[in-house]
């Protein structure tokens, strides 16, 4: 599954929005925020304000030192909350230690949180009602879409049970009738849960690969949340070339899921906006 060739298309599509909304007299804003000088985060929002360039989304970066208070932080987030300019506020995350993560993440006005990592925003998906929706797990949607892999009454297996992954995927999931198993670091015999799998996703980041050919069931997709750096390249959960013999489909890394998690960015950024002034696409 090719998230390139995916994020794309979303991205013409965001392109006819960013007009629609200019004709209603709102250029649309990201704002994003980060703290300290994580290197990983540095180059994911350099991404992130490329793909705005892209489609016609004015961005904002703030760049805060690793030392900045929670009042600071939350004190720029009032301002870009207020600012009529600004429809979509991203914090990069993890912010460094010492900052309050959820405190934060709540000081974002709900409808500005292009993230969807606000508990409105979380809460409203495991009610079923998807608005601003996490970014990696909505363009996993979207690439399972495209390719035609059928979810509802799909056995879904996700190894990953974050705010930022795990837990949307699942609901987004469950809202299309998938029967979902949320596996993490506790669960016993988790080869043995992914080989049951019609759909497996892995999100866990480490070094050694967690997916191997025998772990996945034959036919079935496998989408590689994960990311590593491996002797400077870039390295997803899965052995690809070993799994790719396996499954139906499968999702490289890079290619896979990173450039749907950007293009999904910039879709929530316009679909902020057109919640912000009673536009429906
Ligand atoms: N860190 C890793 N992925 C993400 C993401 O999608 N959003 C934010 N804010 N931080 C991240």
């Amino acid at each position: 599954m090719d998230g390139r060739l995916v994020a794309g298309e979303v991205k013409q599509q965001v392109v006819q929005h960013v007009q629609q909304l200019e004709k209603h007299g709102t250029e649309p804003l990201l704002a994003t925020v980060q703290v300290g000088d994580d290197s990983a985060s540095a180059s994911y929002l350099k991404a992130k304000h490329k793909a705005a360039v892209e489609v016609g989304i004015r961005s904002e970066s703030h760049h805060l030192p690793a030392d900045t208070s929670q009042d600071k932080l939350e004190a720029l987030l009032g301002q870009l909350n207020t600012n009529p300019k600004v429809n979509g506020i991203l914090v990069q995350l993890p912010l460094p230690p010492g900052l309050d993560e959820e405190k934060v993440i709540e000081r974002i006005i709900p409808y500005k949180d292009v993230d969807g990592l606000h508990p409105i925003n979380a809460g409203k998906l495991a009610a079923g009602r998807e608005e601003l929706v996490a970014c990696t797990p909505k363009g996993v949607i979207k690439l399972l879409n495209y390719y035609k892999v059928p979810v509802a009454g799909s056995r879904t297996v996700i190894i990953n049970r974050s705010n930022l992954v795990g837990r949307p995927l699942a609901n987004l999931l469950l809202n299309r009738d998938a029967t979902v198993t949320v596996c993490h670091s506790k669960t016993p015999n988790l080869s043995g849960m992914t080989r049951t799998a019609d759909i497996l996703v892995s999100a866990v980041g480490k070094e050694i690969f967690q997916i191997r050919g025998d772990h996945v069931k034959p036919h079935s997709a496998v989408v590689d949340v994960g990311l590593t750096r491996v002797d400077g390249k870039l390295r997803g959960d899965v052995d690809f070339d070993k799994v790719n013999r396996v499954a139906g489909y499968i999702t490289p890394v890079p290619g896979g899921v990173g450039p749907m998690t950007v293009a999904c960015l910039l879709e929530n950024t316009v679909l902020a906006a057109s919640i912000q002034i009673g536009l429906k696409f």
